[in-house]
């Protein structure tokens, strides 16, 4: 998982694609999800083995009377630093597999995962497939704008491949980049020209359909899965008290899935507006820290019946 500033969100993240939550930074359920599209949870894997500690793995692996050609065991430490030397683990479980290993092209991938409360062994299914150190270049940036890593996160709160999404508060463009990455129809709306013409580069720089338009929030018409709105956070200059409730008044009717990123605590105001809260997590950046919330409307749960 990703900075500790952002350990929030990553398990709100986890929560949205696997339906798990997550005790430190691993979460066990009955199902290995596909994490393939994540910003922050870096694979999922199907336990086979595990113990309180590496005694007790040991005798769960060799109990499985394991073999495999063309393997490789990689080891992972999340969370608070256990203190353990990874190549002499990947050997002594390589003692306890019949086949061989083969490290450069394995057809089958372990993880032993070591946490400071668990050791667990098992074949990984699926991993992120972004990397986020090398974010891309694109020619325009908001100065609040949310890195690539963050809004990939919000729209898998909201959204899966095959949605429909809007950004009714696009600024640069992000989030629709993020949504349109991942095979969501995607559609972002600024009030501010500059800024959209900036998103429509920033889109076309990365092969995108420009798919953004100068709008206000508060009077979009239309009939998507899912939004994402990364309000205005009026630190630098101030915003209308009444803009998000009027945005999300507009919204609510037409969107069954919204995450949302505050400057503030809004949760009050979301529960006044009849807006159910599924997730909650804070992320910080210097002096500024983020509100983030993923609620459902209640068209959005009148549908799901
Ligand atoms: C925090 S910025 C969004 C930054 C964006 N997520 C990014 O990564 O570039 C908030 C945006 O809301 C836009 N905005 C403010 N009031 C609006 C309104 N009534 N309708 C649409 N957009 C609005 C601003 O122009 C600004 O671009």
């Amino acid at each position: 998982m990703g900075p500790d500033e952002e350990l929030g969100l990553a398990r709100a993240e986890l929560a949205a694609l696997a339906g798990q939550t997550c005790i430190g930074r691993v979460a066990t359920g009955p199902i290995a999800a596909d994490v393939t599209r994540s910003a922050y949870v870096r694979l999922s894997a199907d336990q086979l083995a595990s113990g309180r500690n590496w005694g007790q793995l040991r005798a769960a692996i060799a109990q499985l009377d394991l073999h495999c050609e063309n393997y490789r065991i990689e080891v992972f430490r999340p969370g608070p630093k256990v203190n353990v030397h990874a190549t002499q683990f990947q050997k002594l479980i390589a003692d306890l597999i019949s086949g061989r290993p083969n490290l450069d092209e394995p057809r089958t991938q372990f993880a032993l995962v070591i946490t400071q409360e668990m050791w667990r062994f098992g074949v990984i299914v699926s991993r992120s497939a972004r990397r986020w150190d090398i974010e891309g270049n694109r020619p325009y940036h908001c100065s609040h704008g949310l890195t690539s890593r963050v809004a990939r996160a919000l729209v898998n709160l909201v959204a899966a491949p095959g949605d429909t999404l809007l950004d009714p508060c696009c600024g640069s463009g992000t989030v629709v980049a993020e949504a349109l990455r991942d095979s969501i129809h995607a559609w972002g709306v600024d009030i501010n020209p500059a800024l959209v013409r900036q998103a429509a580069a920033n889109l076309r720089f990365l092969k995108l359909p420009a798919n953004v338009m100068v709008g206000d929030a508060r009077r979009i018409r239309g009939n998507f899965d899912a939004a994402v709105i990364d309000f205005p956070y009026g630190h630098s200059t101030p915003v209308e008290s009444s803009l998000y409730a009027d945005v999300l008044t507009n919204l609510r009717t037409q969107v069954d899935r919204i995450a949302l990123v505050c400057g503030r605590d809004q949760s009050r105001l979301l529960r006044q507006l009849g807006l159910t809260i599924r997730q909650q997590a804070l992320i910080t950046k210097g002096q500024l820290t983020r509100h983030i919330y993923s609620v459902s409307t209640k068209r959005g749960q009148e549908r799901r019946r």
